[in-house]
């Protein structure tokens, strides 16, 4: 960890940086994050980031206790005072303090809290090779329940668990269905095929978070015109398109190569994928805030 950490409305030394035991988001999952890189002392769409993360506190009631402009001043300061050249910056907030689920009970404002870190998820070998991806048996929940499209704390069990069940037979990312059985998106990633020379993503609506990294991937295959649409997807999708890869803030762009033991595609990272990671990787130094 960074030696400072931002907490509620100050930097302080990290080993400084407590939360209450009552604090909502330890209770009851009761807040919301966001995952950020930092590439050569740029944060990548931190804009993008604190407006989803005001969407997810919007939607969840919650009233943080700055505006967007002061909460990306804060993520920046920690960000320097860190000394942070490349790097994640997890960002999180809570309802705040008091025990009782009820908010009325609540003693303090939202929670706030900006951390630094190095981060490497995947080794280099496996941006070359590709992932080996599993279907997990746990859901994505419905939106009547929880949406998806919220970056909930609370919601995140349910992605620890398909992760769990990756980790349990040594493979690299699970893949989610929803309720109806379709893909959703991986436990930590959105998820895109190629079939036929097209961009295939399933839409939010189908239990996706709206990722960043997948908007910029949308954004890159406009710009190299590559045909790219929102559809709904099936397993048997994913077991017959000509390539695929996951998308995500920890994971950036990474091939998947095989999916519950069917090898996708020539079973190697296909040309559009390379393609794709190539013109994401020179955006992550120069589409965001620089300090
Ligand atoms: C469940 C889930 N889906 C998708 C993503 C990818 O989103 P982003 O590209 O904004 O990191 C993440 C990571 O934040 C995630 O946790």
């Amino acid at each position: 960890m960074g030696t400072y950490t931002y907490l509620n409305t100050q930097l302080v030394p990290s080993s400084e940086a407590t939360l209450s035991i009552y604090d909502h988001g330890f209770l009851y999952g009761d807040g919301a994050f966001e995952g950020i890189r930092s590439y050569s002392r740029c944060i990548f769409k931190l804009k993008e980031h604190i407006e989803r993360l005001y969407r997810s506190a919007k939607s969840l009631d919650i009233t943080l206790p700055i505006d967007q402009t002061a909460f990306i001043n804060a993520v920046v300061e920690t960000a320097k005072a860190n000394d942070l050249d490349s790097g994640y910056i997890r960002v999180s907030i809570s309802r705040g303090v008091g025990l009782g689920l009820d908010p009325a009970h609540l003693k303090s404002q939202a929670t706030i809290t900006i951390s630094t870190e190095q981060l490497r998820l995947y080794p280099d070998e496996m941006y070359k090779n590709g992932l080996i991806v599993i279907t997990a048996s746990t859901r994505v929940p419905p939106s009547v329940c929880i949406d998806p499209q919220i970056k909930s704390l609370g919601r995140y069990v349910n992605n620890i668990t398909a992760k769990m069940e990756a980790n349990r037979v040594g493979a690299g990312e699970a893949l989610m269905l929803n309720m109806e059985g379709r893909v959703a998106e991986a436990s930590g990633d959105n998820i895109f095929l190629v079939i036929r020379g097209e961009l295939l993503t399933p839409p939010t609506s189908e239990g996706a978070l709206p990722g960043i990294t997948r908007a910029t991937v949308i954004e890159c295959a406009h710009k190299a015109s590559i045909p790219v649409r929102e559809a709904t997807i099936t397993l048997y999708d994913c077991y017959n398109c000509d390539e695929a890869f996951l998308t995500g803030t920890a994971a950036e762009v990474i091939p998947m190569v095989d999916l519950d033991g069917r090898a996708i595609g020539s079973g190697k990272p296909g040309p559009i994928t390379n393609s794709l990671i190539a013109d994401f990787r020179a955006l992550t130094v120069t589409d965001g805030v620089h300090y």
